[in-house]
């Protein structure tokens, strides 16, 4: 019997290389997958966490609900990019009627963009009261006096794309969420280590997100221009040969003679080099400012995740753990409505869809 069937909504994550579904349904006997499916993102169609093409995407997007004949029509979508900004704060401790006000000269100090185009939204994520409990937010302590707030900003521009994305492909957006909250809640289900402190990398086509939990609250969190991209747009220039077909030989679908193997070594290793590169260097940035958290694990997600090589190098690298998330772990699976076989191997590219999946209608 489902529980609470009419709240639950349908994970949505619109990557700029491919649209990634799940449902869950919330059920007695756990949480049931009932659906999963993936279509590929039209070309160019999501740059930079913004939407270009709606026709092309809401198009896609319907038939993908119309191939998994899913039913639900409200959906959880998440923004990421340069154009959302996640960070932890301190503040004096004061009066509720004044934290908006605080919150949005804090605010101010962040954001690149003139706050009037911006949306704010925040929460409590620690209001220490024993003195003898500090923790620190990038050099900020919230000392006795002090609470902790998670910031979210977002530009509204972006967040009206999203939502007439979502309408234009006659859906009703329920929930607006950020790439690394709802992968943080797919962790939260799927690996037994999340009370610990740990980071979590999702590298897709052209975002490696990074994100450092402490506690279950994010300390730290960077997107950059990194991705799987970077190799098939290296292979198209190096082999003079268009995209599917360099996205093919990346995947290693065609055989390749020596000098050709060679020269995608070294575009990967080279590729692969600077990805992690940029992830010391923000994990070495944690690690100096918040000495008493130590990352103790690395989970990976994202389908360049995936790249051979990336994560024996990485955790060589940081000396740090890796682990990739499987996101489908704590899920009761439907053999019947979704291939085993097939989710094990999407598996690394699902975590956000599944997080968004977990939302309910009337969350904040
Ligand atoms: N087995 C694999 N080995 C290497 N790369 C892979 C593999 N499978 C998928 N990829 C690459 O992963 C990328 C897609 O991953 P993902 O679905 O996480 O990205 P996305 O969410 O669409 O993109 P973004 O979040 O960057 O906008 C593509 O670049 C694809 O070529
Ligand atoms: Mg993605």
């Amino acid at each position: 019997m489902a529980v609470s069937k009419k709240k639950s909504l349908v994970g949505l994550d619109i990557g700029s290389h491919c649209i990634k579904l799940v449902e869950i349904e919330h059920t007695k006997h756990g949480r049931v997958l009932r659906n999963f499916g993936v279509a590929a993102t039209p070309p160019n169609a999501i740059v930079e966490g913004s939407v270009k093409d709606v026709e092309a995407v809401s198009a896609a997007i319907k038939s993908l609900f119309r191939n998994l004949k899913v039913r639900n029509s409200n959906v959880a979508v998440s923004l990421s990019g340069y154009s959302v900004i996640a960070k932890k704060i301190a503040l004096d401790r004061m009066e509720e009627s004044q934290i908006e006000k605080a919150i949005q000269e804090e605010a101010e100090k962040y954001i690149p963009y003139d706050i009037s185009e911006v949306n704010l939204d925040f929460a409590m994520v620690n209001s220490k009261s024993e003195a003898e409990e500090v923790t620190e937010g990038e050099g900020e302590s919230a000392g006795p006096e002090r609470m902790e707030m998670m910031l979210v900003a977002a530009k509204r521009e972006i967040i009206d794309e999203y939502v007439e994305l979502v309408r234009a492909a006659d859906l009703n957006p329920g929930v607006l969420d950020v790439d690394i909250f709802a992968l943080q809640n797919a962790v939260e289900i799927s690996w037994e280590g999340s009370e610990e402190c740990f980071a979590i990398v999702n590298l897709g086509a052209k975002e490696l997100e990074i994100n450092a939990i402490s506690g279950g609250v994010s300390t730290f969190s960077r997107d950059s221009s990194y991705g799987g991209a970077q190799i098939t747009e290296a292979i198209m220039s190096e082999f003079g040969i268009d995209f599917q077909e360099a996205e093919k030989l990346k995947l290693g679908g065609i055989e390749l003679d020596k000098k050709k193997r060679e020269g995608l070594e070294k575009i990967v290793t080279r590729t692969v080099l600077a990805w992690v590169g940029e992830i010391k260097r923000a994990l070495d940035f944690v690690a100096s400012t918040h000495a008493d958290d130590a990352i103790e694990k690395i989970i990976v997600s994202g389908g360049s995740s995936r790249i051979p090589g990336f994560q024996k190098y990485l955790e060589m690298e940081t000396r740090i753990s890796v682990e990739a998330l499987d996101p489908f772990k704590s899920l009761v699976i439907d053999s019947k409505r979704v291939d085993p076989d097939y989710l094990n191997y999407m598996a690394p590219q699902a975590g956000v869809a599944v997080g968004l999946a977990l939302r309910y209608i009337d969350d904040k």
